[in-house]
């Protein structure tokens, strides 16, 4: 019980700090609870016209360890958490110290960001492991550590009759930073939510994939549209949400997730986080930020 207490206590003092550490386009950060209310039925918003729409909702979490699963090289069905990497007894050292490296685990939200010296070593181009139908011909990279489980997963999304799209990938600093200025300029008030400010897109870990279905534009009722929250209602998209995790794969930004993440929902963005981390995610009802800012020691903030 002393150990829970230290904890809470920990988890209490490390919110406090976190919230005063926001910057102006991050969101405060709720109090969290060790157990919060199962999850409700969302209000959509009306649909819009560009990428990276938003719904409110909720996702909540039950019981979370204090400590994380070290995914393996094979999966196993059941999560083993090491007994002895708790948080508490993690030495947190130096910024520069905890820059990532092969890290599954890395802690990215608009108020916690990367170097801009962060780029991933293991990139691979998936073209090259892809056939053109599911990559569209798009230069997209992703770290060699998640090519096998997305392959994998592509060719049984295929073999269920679906047709998969890959749209975006890897993105470097300087690539998000191009982003970020155009969402800037197309909606400036709501760029803050839509696009992440160069530093602070899971994409620039090398692990994120933005996937798509040629049924969003029939469902949307726009031509050639690639992203919208509508993604959650296309075959693949309903797909994902059910079985991504199998892969190790992980939605990033659930309904509800957006005063931690910073960011609305986005259906189609998922993180790989090895497959004993993202069932476990599952299972909890919980995503992968709300797990992290409980049990893992605060990030920096470049
Ligand atoms: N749209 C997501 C948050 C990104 O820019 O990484
Ligand atoms: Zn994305």
């Amino acid at each position: 019980m002393k150990k829970y207490a230290l904890i809470w206590l920990g988890i209490v003092v490390g919110i406090s700090i976190l919230a005063g550490c926001g910057t102006a386009s991050a969101s405060p950060l709720p109090t969290l609870a060790p157990t919060s209310p199962p999850p409700t039925a969302p209000t959509l918003p009306p649909p819009t016209v560009h990428d990276e729409t938003a719904v409110a909702g909720a996702t909540s979490i039950a019981q979370l360890p204090t400590n994380i699963p070290q995914p393996t090289a094979t999966a196993t069905p059941t999560i083993t958490p090491s007994p002895t990497a708790t948080p508490t007894a993690t030495p947190i050292g130096p910024c520069d110290a905890r820059m990532p490296q092969d890290d599954l685990f890395t802690i990215v939200t608009q108020t916690y960001g990367l170097s801009r010296d962060y780029a991933p070593q293991d990139l691979v181009l998936l073209t090259d492991y892809l056939p053109v139908e599911v990559t569209l011909g798009y230069p997209t990279e992703l770290r060699q550590v998640a090519l096998g489980p997305l392959i994998q997963m592509i060719a049984d999304m295929q073999n269920a009759g679906l047709q998969p799209w890959i749209l975006s990938g890897y993105r470097s600093y300087s690539a998000q930073a191009i982003s970020w200025e155009k969402w800037n300029r197309e909606e400036p008030e709501r760029a803050a939510i839509l696009s992440a400010r160069p530093g602070h897109s899971e994409h620039q870990l090398g692990t994120t994939l933005d996937f798509g279905s040629p049924e969003l534009a029939d469902i949307v009722g726009i031509e050639d549209i690639e992203f919208h929250t509508y993604f959650y209602q296309t075959s693949e998209g309903i797909w994902l949400a059910e079985n991504a995790h199998r892969y190790g794969f992980t939605l990033s930004y659930p309904r509800g997730a957006q005063e931690l993440t910073g960011f609305f929902y986005e259906p189609w963005h998922f993180r790989y986080v090895g497959e004993e981390m993202a069932t476990f995610l599952r299972d909890a009802g919980t995503y992968l930020t709300e797990y992290q800012l409980i049990n893992q020691p605060e990030p920096c903030i470049p």
